[in-house]
């Protein structure tokens, strides 16, 4: 199965899906799904964005999708990010947001493909916060709601054998480097999420930079903001056993890059 993993977007749904198709047409492949890890930008309507989001990139395309119903043209699965309306996002749980267009809620996990040939995707979205971490998820409230916790954690590691893990935040301890600036993860729990539910490959985004990682032996895979190299990752996942391998990335390092927002770049 070729399956397509996506960084954080922020809103910007037209240039992600034809980025996704340029990427098809590069590797002359199609994907089965895309997967994406959160900061997706759902924000159905433009006066409900977070402060941060307004002081940056705005509400997107996500509300002229609804208004639309657009389809997105790869079946699509996402996480939270901590930049969403986490509100109408659960009041939609369980649903087709948009035609092809799914949310997976914390801890959960879903089947893609059918029969023998489908793989497993469970996913943590939503970023650490100290404050939130102990408390049962249905005590979050309102904005709060960006964070994710241990026993969101715990529900994820209940689905036995899982092959790709999405998270938005990085495990705790993965190393980050963003041009000159390096700091590290402090993303309590989701290094022993890793760890324990073992699957082939994780992806989180977030912190807006290509990272290579592992942990537990599983490896890590951190993908940039839209629009800059290696926000898509192609890989192809074998049906059975543990064997997958990257396909390509875009955009390539080194091509021609049109960042989504030249002045600003969107908080993580
Ligand atoms: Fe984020
Ligand atoms: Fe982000």
């Amino acid at each position: 199965m070729i399956l397509c993993a996506s960084g954080d977007t922020h809103g910007a749904l037209d240039r992600l899906f034809q980025d996704v198709a340029e990427f098809e047409r590069a590797l002359k492949v199609r994907f089965e799904a895309l997967l994406h890890v959160g900061d997706f930008g759902v924000w159905p309507d433009p006066e409900r964005v977070d402060r941060a989001t307004r002081d940056h990139e705005g509400a997107g395309d996500f509300p002229r999708w609804l208004a639309e119903g657009q389809r997105a043209r790869v079946p699509t699965w996402f996480i939270k990010g901590n930049h969403e309306d986490f509100e109408w996002l659960e009041s939609h749980a369980e649903r087709e947001l948009l035609p092809g267009l799914r949310h997976i809620p914390n801890g959960r996990a879903v089947d893609i493909g059918d029969g023998p040939t489908r793989i497993r995707v469970a996913g943590i979205g939503g970023c650490f916060g100290p404050s939130d971490y102990q408390k049962q998820s249905n005590r979050l409230k309102g904005y709060a709601r960006r964070h994710y916790t241990l026993d969101e954690i715990e529900t994820a590691k209940s689905h036995g054998s899982v092959d790709v893990l999405l998270l938005h935040d990085a495990p705790l301890g993965v190393a980050i480097q963003k041009g000159s600036r390096g700091y590290v993860s402090n993303a309590e729990g989701l290094d022993g999420a890793v760890s324990s539910i073992r699957p082939r490959v994780c992806f989180f985004g977030h912190h807006h930079a290509r990272i290579r990682a592992e942990v537990g032996g599983v490896p890590c895979i951190g993908l940039n903001i839209v629009g800059r190299p290696g926000h898509l990752v192609a890989v192809g996942i074998e049906e059975r056993g543990r064997e997958w391998r990257i396909l390509g990335e875009w955009p390539e390092e080194g091509g021609q890059i049109a960042p989504v927002w030249p002045k600003s770049e969107p908080r993580d």
